[in-house]
């Protein structure tokens, strides 16, 4: 059998695109919750304000919050062992500089974790994921060391309530993003300077260390990872230039996890830095922080691949809408541009154990598509099977033959939920179908895809029986 006992087999949300309940329980605005829907052609706009007329997807997303206990019970039916997730911060402070958290959101999160743990079900939470509390536009967002503080009061609030309930935790959701989409990342403006991005990744470096080492402190059994958005490319061709093109993209990426996995900056880095001029805010005792808040395990995201070349200096521009300027003649495309590599994922998992000898796990993979719902409310999503089935041959491989430390896989969206990048609903890659439309009208029903009963088989048969 290829993957170990107690693999982490389960699926991936996070509370701004599933739970709704924006403004009521005592949650305070996020970033997440000016941002209105797009599509492929349109950006999502970010309005200083909820304005009157606006359409925000997070607002109702697939209402997770009221549906919780319905949705967990359909993860346990398909053998989930494990549940991501995050806890939505400006559910817990709703300002994000209160004095005191918000008991109604604290209390929320309790029985979620209690309703998966009846099911034996182990969660594995972001701390922030795509939110951060609005109240903090003040102090300028990460761009200020103050939130380093505010964001470790948070991780001391729920380390301590959660005790015993959850031992998985990610400190920030595909922490690269602040070079691709800061606002996402951490309420950065998306078109500040390469110097703000940098302190402002600075900080999440200083707190994310100083979350791991909070964790491990209330709690042996902790284990904190980093989260990786999975930004992997090839070199154009073989011309050595095209090579190294790729290498100097690739280091706009990977210094993220040098940093987290590796305790201290990479020379590379401190190198572009020296010749752009870039100057990171270091404080006594930084460096230490750093050391001491090295990650347990590395997960990220594997969606697609890019191409790079010596052409492509719009590469580090560019890559928010996953277009490095080359497309990969040897890849298909879903229907909304991305490309679908699963021999690559084995390549990426190779690459980071060679890299860190750390455990890794697939925290984010699938399909986001349109789905058909049949006369008869059934969905046949066979493409999502045939997408997932050809990663997970891929993952085995990266185990059985290469001998990578594999903790677990969550597929993205297991149950359908409001697209990031577009705020769409119709880009859905869940086992299970909801009822709602990209403008929030719909039923809210939830019903089993093809790929739910398929999935519950993979499981149960821990992932030979694809
Ligand atoms: C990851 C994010 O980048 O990709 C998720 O962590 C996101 O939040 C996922 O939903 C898929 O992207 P999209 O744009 O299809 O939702």
């Amino acid at each position: 059998m290829a993957f170990k006992d107690g693999f982490l087999w389960g699926g991936a949300t996070a509370a701004n695109q599933c739970e709704g309940a924006w403004n009521i329980y005592g949650k305070g605005p996020s970033t997440a919750d000016v941002m209105t829907a797009g599509d492929t052609k349109t950006p999502r706009r970010i309005t200083d304000t909820v304005l009157e007329g606006e359409n925000y997807p997070s607002h109702t997303a697939i209402d997770h919050y009221g549906h919780f206990k319905e949705d967990i019970a359909l993860f346990a039916e398909m053998g989930f062992k494990c549940y991501r997730m995050s806890i939505n911060w400006s559910r817990i402070f709703p300002n994000g500089d209160d004095e005191v958290p918000n008991e109604i959101g604290l209390k929320h999160y309790d029985d979620v974790f209690d309703e998966c743990r009846k099911y034996g079900i182990e969660p594995l939470v972001t701390i922030s994921h795509y939110e951060t509390p609005l109240g903090f536009q003040k102090y300028g967002f990460w761009t200020n060391r103050k939130m380093v503080d505010f964001y470790l009061k948070y991780c001391a609030t729920i380390f301590n309530r959660y005790k015993g309930k959850v031992k998985y935790w990610l400190t920030f959701n595909e922490i690269n993003c602040m070079s691709m989409m800061p606002w996402m990342a951490g309420g950065v403006d998306n078109n500040a300077d390469e110097q703000t991005r940098m302190t402002a990744a600075y900080h999440q470096f200083i707190a994310s260390a100083k979350a791991v080492q909070l964790a491990h402190e209330i709690d042996k059994e902790n284990k904190v990872g980093m989260m990786y958005g999975g930004m992997f490319s090839y070199p154009n061709s073989c011309d050595p230039e095209d090579m190294q093109a790729n290498t100097d993209f690739m280091h706009q990426m990977l210094f993220y996890c040098d940093v987290q996995c590796r305790g201290y900056y990479p020379s590379y880095k401190l190198k572009e830095f020296e010749r752009k001029g870039i100057v990171l805010p270091i404080e006594d005792g930084d460096s230490d922080i750093l050391k001491k808040g090295k990650v347990d395990f590395l997960s990220y995201s594997y969606y697609f691949t890019l191409v790079c070349g010596k052409n492509t200096e719009a590469v580090a521009i560019d890559c928010g809408s996953m277009n490095t300027g080359y497309t990969n003649p040897f890849l298909p495309k879903t229907p909304w541009g991305w490309t679908i590599d699963p021999k690559g994922l084995r390549y990426s998992l190779n690459m980071f154990y060679e890299r860190y000898q750390i455990p890794l796990m697939i925290v984010e993979n699938g399909l986001g598509t349109y789905d058909k719902v049949e006369k008869d409310g059934s969905i046949h999503d066979l493409y999502r099977i045939d997408y997932l089935r050809e990663h997970i041959k891929e993952m085995k491989k990266a185990v059985e033959i290469d001998g990578v430390d594999l903790m677990g896989y969550t597929p993205w969206g297991c149950i359908d939920i409001v697209s990031a990048g577009t705020g769409e609903m119709r880009k859905r890659y869940g086992f299970i179908y909801v009822d709602v439309d990209d403008e929030g009208h719909g039923t809210y029903q939830r019903s089993k895809k093809d790929s739910f009963y398929w999935y519950k088989k993979v499981i149960e048969s821990n992932g030979e029986d694809l």
